[in-house]
């Protein structure tokens, strides 16, 4: 059994339906360090918890990085979601016309005294208007290339292949086949 430590059930189930393997959901608070990068932020939550949860664990922190901002939210992302949400981001876009972003998931994992990380990245660019109830979070202003669809429009199995969350939750799921088969 693995633990995802973590209170966003929407991103558990996300990770869940790719991993299959057995995995339960720890929903034990840990502190979100101010750090310039999602690996500083996912390290410095491994260290908190490392003591406190028996047996092989992860995290994962994610974030939105807008090109014509900055990167703006990036790191702040959970933070500008429950201040501005999703119709502040539309409006500090107003009129910009590169709305390149991407979304970025950043998984660790932590074995036998070890942390592992696994970053996923999806581009794509920022709607026009807000779209889609479906999801969590940036889905309903957030495009992936490749679709014309927002992430708040697609069923789970859906944005689960373009998303960032997929990918990194992708390269874990092959990390622990892999480990498996080692003699
Ligand atoms: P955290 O990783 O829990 O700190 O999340 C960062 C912020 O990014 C939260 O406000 C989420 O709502 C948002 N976020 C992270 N991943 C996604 C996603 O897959 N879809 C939409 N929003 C996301």
């Amino acid at each position: 059994m693995i633990y995802f430590v973590t209170s966003n059930r929407h991103k558990y189930e996300e990770v869940k339906k790719i991993i299959g393997y057995e995995m339960e959901m720890v929903s034990m608070p840990y502190p979100e360090i101010q750090a310039d990068s999602l690996e500083e932020v996912a390290k410095y939550g491994i260290d908190y918890l490392k003591d406190k949860i028996e047996g092989e664990f992860f995290i994962e922190d994610s974030g939105l990085f807008i090109k014509a901002l900055n990167g703006f939210p990036g790191v702040f992302s959970s933070y500008v979601f429950k201040t501005i949400g999703n119709e502040g981001i539309i409006r500090l876009m107003k009129g910009i016309e590169d709305r390149k972003a991407e979304f970025v998931s950043v998984i660790a994992y932590y074995d036998d005294d070890k942390i592992h990380i696994f970053k996923g990245i999806c581009k794509g660019k920022i709607a026009e208007e807000i779209r889609g109830n479906k999801g969590f979070g940036y889905d309903p202003i957030f495009i992936a290339e490749g679709s014309n669809k927002t992430f708040g429009e697609m069923e789970m199995e859906e944005k689960n292949k373009y998303s960032h969350r997929g990918k990194s939750a992708r390269m874990l799921k092959n990390f622990l086949k892999n480990r498996l088969n080692q003699p």
